[in-house]
C-alpha cells in the first residue's frame, strides 16, 4: 500500500526517530515544524527535508501528520491545527490523518481535529528514543474510536519495517503503566546495583553484572514459572534480608536504596503467592464479598 507524505510536528526525540525511520525506508516526507524555526530549518538542514515556517503549510503538503510535541502540549497543538488558517470550511481537515505519539493520552485528545474531519488517533512506539535508538523492529500500540485510523497508519508502521497492535482506549493507562514500570524499574535496578557497587570499577560493572542482567531479562522472557523464583525475600530469610539493608542504608541515598530493596521483595512476594482461597475479589479475607 501507498504511503502519503508524512509531516512531523515537533523537533525531539520522537520527530528525530520518525525522520530516520521514514527517510531509511524511503517513505515520502513532506517536513518538519517545530516551534522555533531555527531548531525546525536545522533538523531539516540535517535530514535533508524541507522545514516549514508554519503549520498550515506543513498540513497542506503532508497526507498523514504525526504530532511529536510532548504530552501536556498535544491538546493545545490540535486545537492550533483545527483552526488555523481555515476557519470558513466546514471539514477543512478531510482526508488528512493525525497521529500522536503519546503512550498515555488517547484519540480523544485530539478531538479538534477530528471535528475538522480529520481521522485521528493515538500510535505509540513501545520503545525508549534517543539517537541510536532502533527504528526497526518497533512495536506501535494504535488505539482511535475512528476505523479508519488503522488502515492509514498501518501502511507507514509497515513500510518502516515495525508492527502494529490495537488497544482499546480503556486499557490505555494501564498498557503505558506496564511499560514505564518494566523500562524504569529495570533501570532503577541498575542504577541501585551501581550505587551498592560504588567502588567497582565501570568497566567491571558492565562486564560483569551486564550478562547477569541480560541473562535475567531473556530467561524471564522466555516464559516464567513463579514457583521458580528465588532469594531471600521469597524464601522469607529475614536475617539475609536484615542485612541487605543495613549494608544498604549506610551509603548516600541509603532511605531509596532500602525502600527498593523492599519494593522489589514484596512485590516477587506476591507474585510468588498463589490468591490464597479465603480472599476474596475484593482482597478481604472470609466471607460477604458483594456482588459487583
Ligand atoms: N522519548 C521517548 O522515549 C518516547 C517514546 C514513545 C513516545 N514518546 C512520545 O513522543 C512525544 C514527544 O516526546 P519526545 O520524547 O520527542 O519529547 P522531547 O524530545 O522533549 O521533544 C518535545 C517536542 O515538543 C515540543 N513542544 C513542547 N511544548 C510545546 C508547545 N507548547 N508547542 C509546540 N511544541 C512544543 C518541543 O519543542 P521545544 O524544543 O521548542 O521545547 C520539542 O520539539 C510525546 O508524546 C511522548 O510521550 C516519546
Amino acid at each position: 500500500m501507498k504511503t502519503g507524505p508524512v509531516g512531523v510536528i515537533g523537533t525531539g526525540k520522537a520527530a528525530c526517530f520518525v525522520l530516520r525511520g521514514c527517510l531509511a525506508a524511503g517513505v515520502p516526507v513532506a517536513g518538519v515544524w517545530g516551534r522555533r524555526n531555527t531548531v525546525a530549518s536545522q533538523l531539516g538542514e540535517c535530514w535533508q527535508v524541507r522545514s516549514f515556517a508554519t503549520t498550515d503549510s506543513l498540513v497542506d503538503r503532508a497526507a498523514l501528520i504525526v504530532i511529536a510535541v510532548r504530552d501536556s502540549a498535544i491538546h493545545e497543538m490540535a486545537t492550533r491545527l483545527a483552526v488555523s488558517g481555515r476557519p470558513v470550511l466546514e471539514h477543512p481537515l478531510a482526508g488528512k490523518v493525525f497521529a500522536h505519539l503519546s503512550g498515555l493520552l488517547d484519540d480523544s485528545v485530539l478531538e479538534p481535529l477530528a471535528r475538522s474531519g480529520a481521522v485521528c488517533g493515538s500510535l505509540h512506539p513501545l520503545m525508549t528514543l534517543h539517537e541510536n535508538s532502533p527504528t526497526t523492529g518497533v512495536h506501535f500500540f494504535a488505539q482511535s474510536r475512528d476505523e479508519r485510523f488503522f488502515p492509514a497508519v498501518l501502511p507507514l508502521v509497515e513500510k518502516t519495517g515495525n508492527l502494529m497492535h490495537r488497544l482499546e482506549p480503556s486499557t490505555k493507562t494501564v498498557y503505558h503503566t506496564a511499560a514505564t514500570m518494566l523500562c524504569q524499574g529495570i533501570s532503577a535496578s541498575i542504577e541501585a546495583a551501581r550505587m551498592l557497587l560504588k567502588d567497582l570499577d565501570d568497566k567491571l560493572f558492565r562486564e560483569a553484572f551486564g550478562p547477569l542482567a541480560a541473562e535475567t531479562v531473556a530467561e524471564r522472557m522466555r516464559g516464567f514459572d513463579p514457583s521458580t523464583l528465588t532469594g531471600p525475600a521469597v524464601r522469607g530469610d529475614v536475617e539475609v534480608g536484615r542485612r541487605h539493608r543495613e549494608a544498604a542504608l549506610i551509603l548516600p541515598h541509603g532511605r531509596v536504596l532500602a525502600d527498593l530493596y523492599d519494593a522489589i521483595g514484596h512485590m516477587l512476594e506476591t507474585v510468588r503467592m498463589p490468591v490464597p482461597p479465603s480472599l476474596d475479589r475484593c482482597g478481604r479475607t472470609g466471607k460477604g464479598c458483594p456482588e459487583p
